[in-house]
């Protein structure tokens, strides 16, 4: 069987086509479903048990054996390679009283061993034996089994789905966020951040605040310099099926920038590629300064060791695309690298949640370290371990420690008794549309 050839987009697109407008009905907004414990029982069931999530990254499991865990709410989940080379996702939850069977990270096992009673599991997750197997009426071995989930390894990541009629991950995702994903070949790429922060507001502030960009230039006024964030530079999509993605042109400044001369770090940016920023005085010269960048990365990208570079097309050698997957993660493709930016509900309390950063890169010959993400000290290209803290003890980033801090802010106001609902802009809808999908699933 020969491998299916990977995806490569049009060479010349310059943008991701444009979708059609969503229709919005203008729900409001109301502040339980950020405060309220009931509301966020029952979003637990009726969103969260039913869509695809993210539990790991493929490489971390590569042999028959090796596990990986993940939390959402309430629940653990085991993913485990198997010996036919796919990947199985249960419930970490042992079938005889109940108590998880590991609390382990990773690991790698011939069969699991729950911690109570001693009851083996084989990888697929059925008991293979018990102690005193003799004194029950009949014996759970080859009968009982850790309750089993969707799971599907796709884009170089483990994917699971607690709803077993749920569609494939490739129907959830719909064709072109597949696609697109695809194309950017993440199963080559290497995770060199690996963080989780406690935080102290509900999953949603932080999902609302990668909905939009209207923030970015009064909360990260450093992005201005060479990232177009302004709405009228920007593309934003509503998909039918509640995905949305952003496009953000980038190695030009955003309107706001308020000189004529091409600043730093944009100019050490281009000159990295041979172009030199002071021939390209006011924002009329600014596409054509991405654009004759685009045109060095295609011409010199691969021989400088970009071999990603080679299969890219001219919109993702310079751009930013953050595809936000109903109903929280969000993942944004760079030139050089995809991070992962998500919120997963705490178990029981509105008010709190875990926030994911991961940072995935492209390999480059001769690079031993990488720069970071939006901000903070260049990170050395290898596997990062997993750092779990609460939000404010470390930094995850400039621009991500930029958001969480507002999360914080946005989580106590909206609590208030003097909160009214939301009042938003045009360039907003991807906000709108978030809470109307919520809202359809909240509702049946
Ligand atoms: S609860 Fe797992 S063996 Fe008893
Ligand atoms: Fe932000």
């Amino acid at each position: 069987m020969t491998a299916a050839s990977p995806i490569v987009l049009e060479q010349h697109l310059n943008r991701p086509p444009k979708e059609p407008e969503p229709t919005l009905r203008g729900d409001s907004v109301g502040s339980d479903r950020y405060t309220c414990p009931d509301y966020l029982k029952r979003e637990y069931r009726q969103v969260w048990h039913t869509v695809w999530n993210i539990g790991g990254v493929a490489y971390q499991m590569s042999e028959p054996g090796d596990y990986l865990t993940t939390e959402l709410g309430i629940d653990s989940i085991i993913m485990v390679r198997q010996e036919e080379g796919n990947v199985k996702a249960f419930f970490n939850s042992c079938p005889h009283r109940g108590t998880r069977i590991t609390e382990a990270e990773d690991g790698h096992v011939q069969a699991f061993s729950c911690p109570y009673h001693g009851w083996q599991f084989d990888r697929a997750g059925v008991v293979t034996s018990v102690p005193d197997e003799e004194d029950f009426a009949e014996s759970p071995c080859g009968k009982a089994r850790l309750k089993e989930m969707q799971c599907e390894e796709r884009f170089g990541l483990i994917w699971y789905n607690f709803d077993p009629d749920a569609p494939s991950l490739d129907a959830f995702l719909g064709e072109t966020i597949s696609r697109e994903l695809e194309s950017h070949r993440i199963e080559d790429m290497l995770r060199v951040l690996d963080m989780t922060a406690e935080t102290r507001s509900n999953w949603k502030i932080i999902t609302d605040n990668f909905n939009e960009a209207y923030h970015v230039k009064v909360l990260h006024p450093e992005l201005i310099p060479y990232v177009a964030a302004d709405y009228g530079d920007c593309q934003f999509d509503c998909f039918d099926n509640g995905h949305n993605r952003g496009w953000f042109p980038s190695f030009m400044p955003s309107a706001q920038y308020d000189s004529d001369v091409i600043g730093e770090p944009l100019k050490s940016m281009a000159a990295a590629w041979g172009v030199s920023s002071d021939e390209y005085q006011g924002r009329d010269t600014w596409k054509q300064l991405r654009l004759d960048i685009q045109s060095a990365k295609r011409a010199r990208g691969v021989s400088q060791g970009y071999e990603h570079y080679g299969y890219r097309a001219d919109y993702q050698l310079t751009d930013y695309v953050i595809y936000n997957l109903f109903p929280s993660n969000v993942i944004t493709v760079g030139p050089d690298g995809v991070q992962l930016l998500r919120a997963r509900p705490h178990p029981t309390d509105a008010g709190q949640c875990l926030f994911d950063h991961w940072w995935l890169v492209n390999r480059v010959e001769g690079q031993d370290m990488t720069p970071s993400p939006a901000g903070g000290p260049d990170l050395p290209v290898a596997d990062a371990p997993h750092e779990h803290i609460r939000y404010g003890e470390k930094t995850l980033g400039t621009t991500a420690d930029q958001d969480l801090s507002i999360a914080e802010m946005q989580q106590k106001g909206l609590a208030s008794a003097g909160y009214q609902g939301f009042w938003m802009p045009n360039q907003e809808r991807r906000v709108q549309a978030f809470h109307e999908n919520l809202n359809d699933l909240m509702t049946e």
